[in-house]
C-alpha cells in the first residue's frame, strides 16, 4: 500500500461505523460535553462525571482526541468565587486526571452556572493550568485536518450573555445588558458571513432545539437558527439538558445536544416541541446512558459518533461540508 495513500476502512456494527485508520490516515479528533460540573459538597464530582473521564481518556487512547470543547455549566451550582478556588481541582484537575488527557487542550465557554459565579475567574485559569483555555466570553476557532487543506471553524459563543440567565426558570429571562448582547450577535452574523472553512460549527451553552427538561431556547430559535441557515453552519452543538441529542431539520440543518457530564437524566418533556421527524437520537427517549459527543473530520467527512460511558456508540451521523451541502441544494 502507498505510505502516502489515505485508506479509510468502515467497519460497520449498530448503528454506528468505527473509524479504522492507518497511521497515514489524517483526521481531526475532538470530544464535545458540556455540564460535567460536579456538585457543590465534598467530594465535589459525581460517579457519572468520573465515567464520562474515563470515556474520554478511552477516546484518547484508543482513536485519539485533539481537543475538548467544553460546553459550560463547569462549576454547580454558582461557578467560581476567584482564580484560587478549590473547584478548579476538585472538580477539574482530579476528575479529568488520565495520563492521556494531561496534554490535551480544553476549549470552553460559560453557562448559567458558571455566569452566577466570578466568570473571570474561569478566563484567568487559563493562565494557570495549561490544558484550560478560556481566552474571552466568545471566541473563535481555526483548525485544518492535518495534512490536508480541508479547514474547520468554531465559533465558541456564550448564550447566557445572548440571552439571559435562567436561575430557576426553563426560559432564559432575557440578556442582561442588551448592548453587550447586540455586539456578540454582529460578530457572530460578520464571522458566519465571512467565513470560508469547509465546516463551521457554533458552539454554546443553551440548545436551540432539544426535547429535554429545558426544551428549545426560544431566544436562540428567534435568532441564531436563521443565521445558521443562512450562513450554512454545518452544526450547532450546545448542552444545558443533561442528555444526549441529534437533531436534523429537513433542510439538513444540524444540533447537537451533549450535556450529559453530570448524570444523564431521562426527562423528555419537551418531545412536543421539536417535529418528530427531526428527532433522530436521544439518550432521554432511547433509554440510554449518556456521555459525549466525539467528531472525526477526516480529508472526506465529518462524523459525530454518540459514545456512552460504557464505550459503545449508540447513534452515529455525518455531516456534509459546506460545499458538498451547496452542491446538493
Ligand atoms: C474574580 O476573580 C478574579 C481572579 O481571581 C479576581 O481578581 C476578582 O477579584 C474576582 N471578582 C470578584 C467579584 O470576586
Ligand atoms: C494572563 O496573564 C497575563 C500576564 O500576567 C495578563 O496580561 C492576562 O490578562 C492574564 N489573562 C487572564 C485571562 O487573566
Ligand atoms: C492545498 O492547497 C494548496 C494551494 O492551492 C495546494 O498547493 C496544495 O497542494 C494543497 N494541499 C493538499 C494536501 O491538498
Ligand atoms: C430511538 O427510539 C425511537 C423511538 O423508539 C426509534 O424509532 C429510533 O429508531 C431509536 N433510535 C436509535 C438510534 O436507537
Amino acid at each position: 500500500m502507498d505510505r502516502l495513500q489515505c485508506v479509510l476502512l468502515l467497519l460497520c456494527f449498530q448503528n454506528c461505523c468505527r473509524l479504522l485508520q492507518t497511521l497515514e490516515q489524517a483526521a481531526l479528533r475532538f470530544v464535545v460535553l458540556g455540564d460535567w460540573g460536579g456538585i457543590p459538597v465534598p467530594p465535589y464530582y459525581t460517579p457519572h462525571e468520573e465515567a464520562v473521564a474515563a470515556e474520554v481518556d478511552s477516546l484518547a487512547r484508543t482513536e485519539g482526541v485533539d481537543f475538548v470543547l467544553s460546553l459550560g455549566d463547569h462549576f454547580y451550582f454558582n461557578g467560581v468565587k476567584n482564580v484560587e478556588d478549590l473547584r478548579f481541582k476538585h472538580t477539574f484537575e482530579r476528575v479529568f486526571s488520565q495520563p492521556s488527557l494531561l496534554h490535551i487542550p480544553w476549549y470552553l465557554i460559560g453557562g448559567n452556572h458558571d455566569h452566577r459565579g466570578n466568570i473571570s475567574a474561569q478566563m484567568a485559569y487559563s493562565n494557570i493550568s495549561h490544558r484550560w483555555n478560556y481566552p474571552g466570553l466568545y471566541y473563535d476557532l481555526q483548525f485544518k485536518v492535518p495534512h490536508t487543506n480541508v479547514s474547520v471553524s468554531i465559533l465558541m459563543i456564550d448564550t447566557v450573555v445572548l440571552c439571559g440567565n435562567t436561575y430557576d426558570q426553563t426560559q432564559p429571562s432575557g440578556p442582561e445588558n442588551s448592548r453587550t448582547a447586540d455586539r456578540q450577535w454582529d460578530w457572530i452574523r460578520s464571522k458566519l458571513a465571512s467565513s470560508r472553512s469547509d465546516y463551521v460549527l457554533v458552539a454554546g451553552h443553551y440548545p436551540v432545539w432539544s426535547i429535554g427538561h429545558h426544551g428549545p431556547t426560544s431566544c436562540l430559535v428567534n435568532r441564531l437558527r436563521p443565521l445558521l441557515k443562512k450562513y450554512r453552519a454545518t452544526v450547532y452543538l450546545s448542552g444545558h439538558d443533561h442528555n444526549l441529542q441529534f437533531i436534523r431539520e429537513d433542510d439538513g440543518s444540524s444540533y447537537v445536544v451533549s450535556g450529559s457530564g453530570i448524570v444523564s437524566d431521562p426527562a423528555s418533556s419537551h418531545r412536543d416541541s421539536v417535529p418528530l421527524a427531526w428527532q433522530l437520537y436521544s439518550s432521554a427517549v432511547n433509554h440510554t446512558i449518556g456521555g459525549v459527543a466525539y467528531f472525526q473530520v477526516t480529508e472526506r467527512h465529518m462524523t459525530v459518533s454518540f459514545m456512552q460511558i460504557d464505550g459503545k456508540c449508540v447513534y452515529q451521523a455525518a455531516l456534509l461540508s459546506r460545499t458538498a451541502s451547496r452542491d446538493t441544494v
